[in-house]
């Protein structure tokens, strides 16, 4: 039985066959409507989610399976005082594999030691989202061909934007990587990534708080929301949310094959009229994050 808390609990190999599996799947869907069926998926979702929840939800009914859970801690036990532990202990009772968000960062790593049924981390506070950069590589992979050779820009809240964190773990195991990390000072990279990640395996990377002096050396751009919901005050909040706002205009120097991300949902950071750009790649990322999701649940329900 295994979890998947961190994205790097997935090896290359199996980063590489998870994307094999989710191609099949886009080309013969029909093959995979039956291989989870009779087997139940538990999404206990103690934050909102649209896209994390729903897509699971939704690659387990396109396998066959069925869902069950909660979208809210208020509508579950937790608001009454149970522990994590016991929460996914019972839901263990219930669900063959169990989806799990929670505002707390850990709280995925200890359901899993509580839990008899492999968890998944949905997204635990501002640390990690490891089915998010799965959707992400499969995004990079279809767009671009492979993850080698790529300068990749990372804009917005990298303090606290979880995707960002995990994005930057998978991405350092391949070769070639550089990335430039564009920020206000307030919300640069956490120490901890900048050190465990970046610093010790030597990547190359840059820090800026310059959208457009980047902007033409990018293969890749990811932005991100301001996250709310992790800061102190609202006030910080308000003086940073609108740092970075991609228009048209400032695409101008940027290469013709870049590719726009974002994990989504975004509030100011891409304007709606950079939606008809060529480039803008985070409406994909929707749909890739459920093929991929459907290949994890199969891998890690051991289906052939
Ligand atoms: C992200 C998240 O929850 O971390 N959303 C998602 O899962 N696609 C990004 C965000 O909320 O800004």
């Amino acid at each position: 039985m295994r979890s998947i808390i961190d994205i790097l609990d997935l090896s290359v190999e199996e980063i590489d066959s998870l994307i094999n599996t989710a191609c099949d799947i886009i080309e013969n869907p029909d093959k995979y409507c039956d291989k989870c069926k009779r087997k139940k998926l538990a999404t206990l979702f103690f934050e909102p989610s649209t896209r994390t929840r729903l897509s699971f939800e939704a690659a387990m009914y396109e396998l066959g399976g069925n869902v069950i859970g909660f979208s809210a801690a208020n509508n579950s036990s937790a608001a009454k005082g149970e522990s994590v532990s016991d929460t996914v202990k019972t839901v263990s009772c219930y669900a063959d594999i169990i989806a799990m968000r929670h505002p707390k960062e850990g709280a995925p790593m200890v359901a899993s030691m509580a839990a008899s049924v492999p968890v998944i981390n949905a997204g635990d506070g501002g640390h990690n989202h490891p089915t998010q950069t799965l959707a992400d590589l499969l995004t990079i992979y279809r767009e671009k061909g492979s993850f080698n050779n790529l300068t990749v820009g990372l804009c917005g809240d990298l303090k606290f934007g979880r995707t960002v964190h995990s994005l930057i773990n998978a991405l350092s195991r391949y070769s070639g990587i550089n990335f430039i990390l564009i920020s206000p000072d307030e919300l640069k990279l956490p120490d901890y990534v900048t050190n465990n990640v970046l610093k010790k395996y030597n990547i190359p990377y840059e820090e800026t708080t310059d959208l457009l002096e980047a902007m033409p050396k990018l293969d890749i751009l990811y932005m991100t929301r301001v996250q709310r919901e992790r800061f102190f005050n609202e006030q910080d909040y308000i003086r940073l949310k609108d740092s970075y706002i991609l228009t048209p205009d400032k695409l101008d120097t940027a290469k013709q094959d870049l590719c726009i991300m974002h994990p989504l949902p975004r509030v100011n950071e891409i304007s709606v009229a950079v939606d008809n750009d060529k480039r803008a790649c985070y409406f994909k990322q929707v749909k890739n994050g459920k093929y991929m999701r459907m290949a994890l649940i199969l891998m890690l329900l051991g289906v052939e």
